[in-house]
Parts: C-alpha cells; sequence; structure tokens
C-alpha cells in the first residue's frame, strides 16, 4: 500500500479563512488524511470487494487522492477520477502513473464521461454533503457509467436506529452543518438502501461501524502513531483551528450513538 502524502503545497481548501472551510479541508490542512466517516477500514473492505486489477475504476470525488492510490496499486486497466475541486483535480493528476488514466473537474451528477465505460465505480465521503435530490443524480450517473452487472461502492455516514425520530434526524444535521460548515445529511441503512434501489441497483453486501473520525483510536488506526502526534500538534499551535476541530469532535461525540460509518457494495440491476 502506497504511503499517504501529507504534505503539499496544492492542498485543496488552502488559503481559504478557516472560520468558513468545510470540515473535510480544515482537517486536510492540519495533515488529516483520511476524511470518511468509517475510516481506513470502510475503504479496505471496499477495495476488497470490488475487483479492481484489470479493470476501468471511475472514482467520484477522490479529494486528497489517498483512495486513489491504493486503487491505481491494486492494477486496474484505466482509473478516471472526478472531482469538482480544481485544486484536489491538480493535486491527484500528480499522483497518477503513466498509463490510460486522468482526473476530470467535474460534478459527478453529470460526468461527461461515455454509458457503459466502468466496471466500477467508487464514492467515499461525498453523497452525504448533498441533497436527497443531488444523492439520486448521483448515483443515477454512477449507474449509467456502469456496464450492465458493474458495482457501486460508497462509503458514507449513517444514522442509527432506523426508527430514529424527524426530530433528532434534524437536530443532528443541523449540528453537523453548524460544525462542518456543510450541509451533510447522512440517511439511515434502509433510507440509502431505497435511494440505491430508486436509482437502478440493489444492495450486495453492507458494512457498518462506528462513526469516530476524530476518536484517538481510529486516528492512529487511520493516521499511524506519528501522523497523529504530528496532527495532534498542528491542533495545538492554531488556536481558530482547534476551536473548530473541539466544535466538530464534540458534535460527533455528543451523537456518537446515532452515527454510523457505512460502506455499500451496489450491484446494477440489467435494464
Ligand atoms: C470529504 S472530501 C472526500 C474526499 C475523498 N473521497 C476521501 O474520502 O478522502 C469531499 C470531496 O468531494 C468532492 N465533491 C463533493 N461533491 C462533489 C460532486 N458533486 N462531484 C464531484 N466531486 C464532489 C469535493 O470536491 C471533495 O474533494
Amino acid at each position: 500500500m502506497a504511503s499517504p502524502t501529507r504534505a503539499r503545497t496544492t492542498l485543496p481548501g488552502a488559503n481559504r479563512p478557516v472560520a468558513k472551510t468545510a470540515g473535510h479541508w480544515l482537517l486536510a490542512s492540519i495533515g488529516k488524511t483520511v476524511l470518511r466517516p468509517g475510516g481506513r477500514e470502510t475503504t479496505q473492505w471496499l477495495l476488497d470487494h470490488i475487483g479492481i486489477p484489470g479493470s476501468t475504476v471511475v472514482e467520484f470525488a477522490p479529494g486528497l487522492g489517498i483512495t486513489a492510490r491504493e486503487i491505481l496499486d491494486r492494477g486496474p486497466r484505466r482509473y478516471v477520477g472526478v472531482d469538482s475541486d480544481a485544486q484536489a483535480v491538480t493535486t491527484v493528476s500528480a499522483l497518477l502513473p503513466a498509463g490510460d488514466h486522468q482526473v476530470i473537474e467535474a460534478s459527478a451528477e453529470h460526468t461527461s464521461l461515455p454509458a457503459g465505460c466502468a466496471d466500477a465505480v467508487l464514492g467515499e465521503a461525498m453523497l452525504t454533503m448533498h441533497t436527497d435530490r443531488r444523492k439520486l443524480e448521483i448515483m443515477r450517473e454512477a449507474a449509467r457509467l456502469l456496464r450492465p452487472g458493474g458495482v457501486y461502492a460508497i462509503h458514507e455516514m449513517g444514522l442509527t436506529p432506523v426508527d430514529l425520530s424527524p426530530g433528532t434526524k434534524d437536530e443532528i444535521r443541523r449540528a453537523l452543518a453548524r460544525s462542518i460548515r456543510v450541509n451533510a445529511r447522512p440517511l439511515t441503512i434502509p433510507e440509502w438502501v431505497a435511494l440505491a434501489d430508486e436509482a437502478g441497483f440493489q444492495v450486495t453486501d453492507t458494512y457498518r461501524t462506528s462513526m469516530s473520525l476524530l476518536d484517538p483510536r481510529r486516528m492512529i488506526a487511520d493516521e499511524g502513531l506519528l501522523g497523529t502526534v504530528r496532527i495532534i500538534g498542528n491542533v495545538l499551535r492554531r488556536p481558530e483551528v482547534r476551536r473548530r476541530v473541539l466544535a466538530m469532535r464534540r458534535v460527533f461525540t455528543t451523537h456518537r450513538d446515532h452515527l454510523l460509518g457505512v460502506g455499500f457494495i451496489l450491484t446494477r440491476r440489467a435494464e
């Protein structure tokens, strides 16, 4: 496995005011490389289930390119990254080895890639950031890109239990929006499954884990001991960043019983 790159000059989110920066770019600015709710363990689970060697893999929203490196290490015939952030495109393009690989600046809901071009589409920590309508558009685009029988692997934020009251869901969504400055809309597992069904997929496999992005144990598992020490040092040195990171952590901790990291392997249904 390639080691994560931690120091970049073209880091997405760099130069944005701390108070307004989206939580994922704020965390990236202090050296956090894994920006997904279910951590590396969920990513590994997804990668093990999509059959990468010799395949064409489209990744929606590669961000810092941490998962892109792992996909490329597994020997796809072709890798195509699609990110709407120009800096992310530059960052991930710089990681591509020689071969039939590319990263394009586009929205995942309208990639302009040809229909049926992919064996697998993967997307992590990006559907949750969108309204349910936009989630569906992105999932339909994944279905359009996949050959029949192709798989769509997603890693997102979940809510639990399945009968969580609408009031608590709203409270969690508001707290997330206030702290991470992104209108995050996590869903329960049946809600994710219903959206996938509407987009033309059946669920082949599901993974669930805690949403402990900023817990020490998960941080060490995701970033290594040295990486974690470096991140903590960066937080301590920058008071404005520290306030924001602690506010995010408080929200994750307060709602820990209702938040999940979820992974799904979705298979495109035959028409
Ligand atoms: C939280 S980061 C996740 C990055 C990466 N997938 C990871 O897990 O580390 C969100 C990324 O999604 C990208 N993004 C969000 N919405 C998008 C969309 N509709 N189309 C393409 N990229 C999108 C952002 O530009 C950013 O790079």
